[in-house]
């Protein structure tokens, strides 16, 4: 057993993440800069780590790169390159043709190839050996998704010193799904290197301690894991895992004082006077993913158009849409028939100078962006499956004039949390469309007290709260013994 030995400072607290919160961009004169990377897990964690001065290591987004570690503003950027290969076997094949489509309930058929998973173990050995060199001794290490989930079992090994903590950003399988992974108990046990497993929601928390039994064959707590309460136990040998719910949120202080700035509202409203003052501004932001369900959103727009339940002349839909793993054939196909579509609608429905469905397919920069909340009348959150889906909760962030109506499926884990909204089922088109119309016509005021109420669950439960939870219960379970299995929570009668 090969051991790295602390870095002599190091750093007392480092975040793990496939990406650093920058990418590197590469510039067609042959220069490069920095650009924020797409994702969530960004979106969430660079307020975190900007507030405990700590570490990031991550990759830079692009091939071969060498780059030196960055000090920014008292954060550490380490970045851990990847060859070509590791690229197309490790991130476009594993992790995101494996693991995101049988993490997301097989939307996308995941292809499970040797080679791919070579790479991933390749690869999570590298992120690993990365973080050992950047850890202090007994530092917190906070190992992050679905694209490391081996690292927590490989840094115990390198760095038994380390307080190790675990979140996936994603959802946890059911077990009848997560038992087709060829790699299931390798997966399982990757995991189980950390002191605290945390999932979005408890749902996943207990489909994990069943397999921790099943696959690892190690005892487990048997009781109901609540809501950042109720953690589950995995006894591994002398070692207590705990496992539990903890879903993410925004700052959403935050951004609520930012959408109220007298600048974004002006911009808010020069935005709909550029959609010609349409009476209804319906939203979509998201990376272009098949999880999304942004065809299926399309798909009750049109046929509310077709039924006449929706006036083309009254009402205008935006999609916005950052481009996201282009390289990947699922992905380039649903682009292809994303873009079809709105081509249809607006070739039946759009008049000359006035199209139905704006669709912009790139980043857009964080001001608009938040313009753009402002300004929609409806938001049409409709995933197939999705973890959290922060977009859900910055468009409630930036309702303080409680007006607007979020459309949100009940296949996403902020639907747990965001009970007031217009919730309908992805699968089911009549119940997609119905929730549009009533998120539509319902009256000023019905709006307004569901508005109300998403507000003070999205303004008391922030990225914040989410952070402290996690790494309190990850530095609690340090206290010797204190989550020890005891035969009651084995076999309770
Ligand atoms: P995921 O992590 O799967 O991408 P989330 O909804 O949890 O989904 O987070 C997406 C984040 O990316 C949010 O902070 C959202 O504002 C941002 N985002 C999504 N689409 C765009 C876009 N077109 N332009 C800029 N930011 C975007
Ligand atoms: O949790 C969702 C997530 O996959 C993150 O891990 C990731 O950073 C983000 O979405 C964006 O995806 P990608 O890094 O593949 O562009």
């Amino acid at each position: 057993k090969t051991t790295t030995g602390p870095a002599e400072a190091g750093s007392g607290f480092v975040v793990v993440a496939n990406r650093l919160p920058v990418d590197l961009e590469r510039l067609p004169d042959g220069t490069t800069r920095w650009k924020r990377s797409p994702g969530g897990l960004v979106t969430a964690l660079e307020p975190v780590l900007r507030n405990n001065k700590g570490a990031w290591v991550g990759w830079a987004g692009v091939p071969d790169a060498d780059v030196d570690p960055i000090i920014e503003d008292g954060l550490e950027l380490h970045p851990v390159p990847l060859s070509a290969d590791e690229v197309a076997d490790y991130y476009e094949g594993f992790s995101n043709g494996t693991l995101w489509p049988l993490y997301h309930d097989v939307i996308v058929r995941p292809v499970y190839d040797r080679k791919w998973w070579a790479a991933y173990v390749t690869v999570n050995r590298r992120f690993a050996e990365a973080t050992a060199k950047v850890a202090a001794e007994g530092a917190t290490v906070w190992v992050q998704d679905y694209q490391l989930q081996l690292v927590p079992k490989m840094l115990r090994m390198l760095r038994p010193d380390l307080t190790i903590g675990f979140f996936l950003h994603i959802p946890f399988p059911p077990v009848e799904l997560f038992m087709q992974m060829p790699w299931r108990t390798e997966i399982v046990e990757g995991l189980l290197g950390a002191d605290l497993i945390g999932f979005h929601l408890p749902g996943g928390a207990q489909n994990f301690l069943y397999l921790a039994r099943r696959l690892a064959g190690q005892p487990t707590s048997r009781g109901t894991v609540g809501v950042r309460s109720k953690l589950g136990v995995v006894q591994v040998g002398f070692r207590t895992v705990r496992v539990g719910a903890f879903p993410i949120s925004i700052s959403s202080a935050e951004l609520d004082e930012h959408s109220r700035r007298r600048s974004i509202r002006e911009r808010a409203t020069k935005i709909r006077a550029e959609l010609g003052n349409p009476k209804n501004i319906l939203l979509g932001v998201d990376r272009l993913d098949y999880t999304k369900g942004i065809d299926i959103r399309l798909n009750a727009l049109e046929e509310l158009l077709l039924d006449g339940r929706v006036d083309p002349s009254e009402t205008v839909m935006v999609q916005l849409a950052t481009p996201s793993r282009e390289r990947v054939e699922s992905y380039i196909q649903m682009r292809g028939d994303i873009e079809r579509q709105v081509g249809r609608i607006n070739g039946e429905f759009a008049r000359v100078g006035y199209p139905v469905v704006h669709y912009l397919h790139r980043p857009i920069p964080r001001d608009e962006l938040i313009a753009f909340f402002v300004a929609a009348d409806v938001m049409l959150v409709t995933p197939l499956r999705d973890g959290m889906n922060l977009v859900a909760k910055e468009y409630v962030a930036c309702h303080s004039g409680l007006n607007g109506a979020l459309v949100l499926s009940e296949f996403t884990g902020a639907a747990a949390e965001l009970r007031q909204s217009y919730l309908c089922n992805p699968h089911d088109l009549d119940s997609v469309k119905d929730a549009i119309v009533s998120a539509v016509e319902d009256d000023r005021d019905t709006k307004r007290r569901r508005m109300r109420s998403l507000r003070r669950q999205v303004l008391a439960h922030d990225v914040d709260r989410w952070a402290r939870a996690f790494l309190e219960a990850l530095a609690q379970g340090q206290v010797a013994g204190s989550a020890l299995l005891t035969d009651d929570d084995v076999y309770p009668e």
